[in-house]
């Protein structure tokens, strides 16, 4: 019988913040589904995070909970390859050579360069600078068909593929030529106290973490900016009443319920009733998430056999696209 093989697709995670419910709504929560589809590779890109100061201890509990919470939200280890960007050497040796292969130009009309830059004015080090060919690297070595990255990151895939291209051109076809990857969005979640801009970390009183305890979430929640028109009823109406649509494009997603459903359940009643009524809703579907995080995190041999597995696979696949790269640019074979 002859084997199909999966398409294969790989993305890296910056553990440099908490995981919030605009992140699981909006995309993680549609991850664990893509793994029937592809031979999927996450890890966590602590290498990209001390491009800008980290406090060490800081920067450890975040990688290996957000792994967790990785787990948690639905990628299952056994059907993904998880790891850890530095335990795989080859990306540091191939970040290396592909410096090689990167031109200053390029490196300096990126976007997040000049944006980084600006906000971090003391610390412009060359790891910011270079950044995208250690992302070029990290793609690269997996010969991946697609690269699921939002719109922030689409510069540095279009560099990635301009470098596999000027590298294939020079030594035949080493690398495969990614594809970035939009995914199918799930909801837009808004801030809770301004539903004119995204649900982020930034403000952390519009935004509910996934870790956060009930109780913060119920008041959060009960605090929410709802619209100051004069009918008071739960209408979906984004133009006019954006802060009850945005708590009821949340509902919907927690609870699979449609729009008109949510209309008619909460006809009559207030906002006074529709509010905490979402804020149940979140803190139950987030309850198994941050349970099943809390679990994986107190098992430490259970986490680290994770991310062994997962090391050891990726470095794998990874050697091997790196022993072509050295031979082809003339190293001596180990
Ligand atoms: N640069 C990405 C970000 O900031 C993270 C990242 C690092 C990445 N290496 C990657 C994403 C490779 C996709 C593929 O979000």
């Amino acid at each position: 019988m002859e084997e199909t093989k999966k398409k294969v697709m790989l993305s890296g995670i910056q553990p440099s913040g908490d995981l919030h419910l605009g992140n699981y709504l909006g995309a993680i929560k549609n991850w664990g589904a893509r793994a029937d589809e592809f031979d999927c590779y996450y890890f966590m890109a602590d290498m990209h995070t001390i491009t800008v100061r980290q406090v060490p201890a800081d920067l450890r509990r975040r990688t290996l909970t957000q792994l967790a919470q990785y787990i948690a939200c639905g990628l299952d280890p056994e059907k993904n390859t998880l790891f850890i960007q530095s335990h795989v050497p080859a990306h540091a040796e191939l970040g290396w050579v592909l410096n090689c292969y990167t031109m200053f130009g390029e490196l300096s009309r990126m976007t997040q360069f000049k944006d980084k830059s600006a906000k971090h004015a003391d610390n412009i080090n060359g790891g910011l600078f270079t950044y995208p060919a250690l992302m070029a690297a990290d793609i690269l070595l997996y010969q991946p068909d697609y690269v699921p990255v939002g719109n922030d990151q689409k510069q540095h895939v279009e560099l990635t593929r301009n470098v596999a291209q000027r590298f294939n051109n020079i030594y035949g076809d080493v690398f495969k030529i990614p594809e970035p990857y939009i995914p199918k969005t799930g909801a837009r979640i808004m801030s809770l106290n301004d539903p004119t801009s995204k649900m982020s970390k930034s403000i952390p009183e519009g935004c509910v973490f996934l870790m956060e305890k009930p109780e913060d979430i119920q008041r959060k929640f009960k605090r929410a900016i709802t619209d100051s028109d004069t009918e008071h009823c739960v209408r979906f109406d984004p133009e006019n009443k954006p802060g009850v649509s945005n708590l009821m494009n949340i509902y919907s997603a927690v609870t699979g319920k449609t729009m008109a459903e949510i209309e008619s359940e909460f006809d009559g009643k207030g906002y006074g009733v529709f509010k905490p009524a979402v804020g149940e809703a979140v803190i139950e579907c987030l309850r198994p998430i941050r349970e099943e995080t809390e679990r994986i995190l107190k098992d430490k041999a259970y986490l680290e056999s994770i991310y062994k597995a997962g090391d050891e696979k990726a470095a794998y696949v990874a050697g091997k696209t790196l022993r072509k790269v050295y031979k082809k640019v003339g190293f001596v074979a180990r």
